[in-house]
């Protein structure tokens, strides 16, 4: 398994030429990333899911990334409480598409990683080297509680997950059985065969926001996703530039990706309109509520920001909202390939019924703005 070679790069690359990746953001949901009422919202369902990505496949979009979520926010339609798991649903998926990376996000604390090395391994086999892998530490004290499992503090939860990477990629790579002795993760005589797809090993990816994520990303893994903001894009390049110094100076190669939620309409009057009615007019708010409580965000310890942040996580739980006409559209999305961010996954209310006209319009425009390939 070696880093450098010209078919890990592909393999980090999505095997896509493509200036800026395209990806599709929590399809695995009910609801998807919209905390809304609207009866069109998103199923979630295994077909939907399915036709989804066949869709994306075809339209060349590079990756479709699930969110690990194991039980529901509540509310009035209990915001992601129907979720498919996410290993299983990329493995599904990887079956019935030619081209598209397709994530698995995965808890470390709660997937033994024995047995996480395997499942991955298989789905990559699957997708004959499509599988990716989103570690992700955790962060919402039920779902662990769920799994009678107990959260590490902050900075023990990157540390685990590092010596679980560790321990996978070695999995992935040792030829011999070998013990391992970390300070949490202990195996003896491990053997694990087969190895991943063509002699490299599936992409890694990491959502650190904090510090000590983004350092245990820049280590780790080979994509970073960060969140960013209209109106804060010049930091954004900064971030970027940072991210990928400080991982060269490990003599490592990071991409650093960006999530976004995007209402794309014939007019800015209509794409507004839309937002406007799905999630404003018709937010569940309850779940909205519930979600922040969770990240300690009410009107107390928010006092001056809190009806921002509130709508701000009504549409999608965060990430860069780019509202307006294909041509609107388009001219956001290459800002933020000129931030420097290799990629953005994106969602979408009602992902298969939207994605077309994106397809049909948006790509087109970003071709001829050199961030894509034409259409094959
Ligand atoms: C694009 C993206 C995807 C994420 N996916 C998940 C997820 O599926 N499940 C989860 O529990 N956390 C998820 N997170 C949360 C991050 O893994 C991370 O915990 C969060 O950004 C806070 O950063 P910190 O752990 O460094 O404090 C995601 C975050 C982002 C930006």
């Amino acid at each position: 398994m070696a880093d450098g070679t010209a078919a890990m790069r592909a393999r980090v690359a999505m095997y896509s030429a493509n200036q800026l990746k395209l990806g599709l953001f929590g399809a695995n949901c009910s609801s998807g990333r919209a905390v809304t009422l609207v009866p069109e919202r998103w199923t979630g369902s295994w077909q939907d899911n399915l036709r989804l990505a066949q869709m994306a496949d075809e339209a060349g979009l590079e990756f479709m990334l699930p969110v690990g979520r194991w039980k529901g926010y509540g509310g009035d339609t209990d915001y992601q409480g129907a979720t498919l798991e996410t290993v299983t649903w990329a493995a599904g998926l990887l079956a019935k598409t030619k081209r598209l990376t397709v994530f698995g996000t995965v808890h470390a604390p709660l997937f033994h990683p024995v047995i996480a090395a395997k499942e991955f391994v298989t789905a990559d086999h699957i997708g004959e080297g499509r599988f990716g892998l989103n570690i992700v530490v955790g962060w919402n004290e039920g779902e662990f509680e769920m799994f009678g499992v107990a959260q590490r503090d902050h900075e023990s939860r990157y540390e685990y997950g590092e010596e679980w990477i560790d321990a996978i990629k070695r999995m992935w790579s040792e030829p011999d059985a070998f013990d391992f002795d970390g300070k949490f993760i202990k195996l003896k005589q491990v053997r694990s065969k087969p190895k991943p797809y063509g002699g490299t090993r599936p992409v890694i990816m990491n959502a650190g926001a904090s510090p000590t994520g983004q350092a245990f990303a820049i280590r780790n893994c080979d994509a970073l996703f960060s969140n960013a903001s209209r109106d804060t894009l010049a930091e954004s390049a900064k971030h970027v530039q940072n991210v990928k110094a400080k991982a060269r100076a490990y003599g490592r190669e990071i991409d650093v990706y960006t999530v976004g939620v995007i209402t794309c309409r014939p007019t800015m009057k209509e794409a507004q309109d839309y937002y406007r009615h799905c999630v404003i007019d018709h937010a569940d708010w309850r779940a909205v509520d519930g979600i922040l409580a969770l990240k300690n965000i009410t009107p107390q310890t928010r006092p001056d920001d809190f009806e921002q942040v509130r709508n701000h996580f009504a549409n999608g739980m965060g990430g860069i909202p780019i509202i307006g006409d294909p041509d609107a559209v388009a001219a956001d999305l290459a800002r933020l390939s000129a931030a420097g961010f290799t990629g953005i996954a994106v969602s979408l209310v009602n992902y298969a019924d939207e994605l077309p006209y994106f397809c049909d319009e948006v790509l087109p425009r970003l071709a001829r703005m050199g961030l894509r390939q034409p259409r094959s």
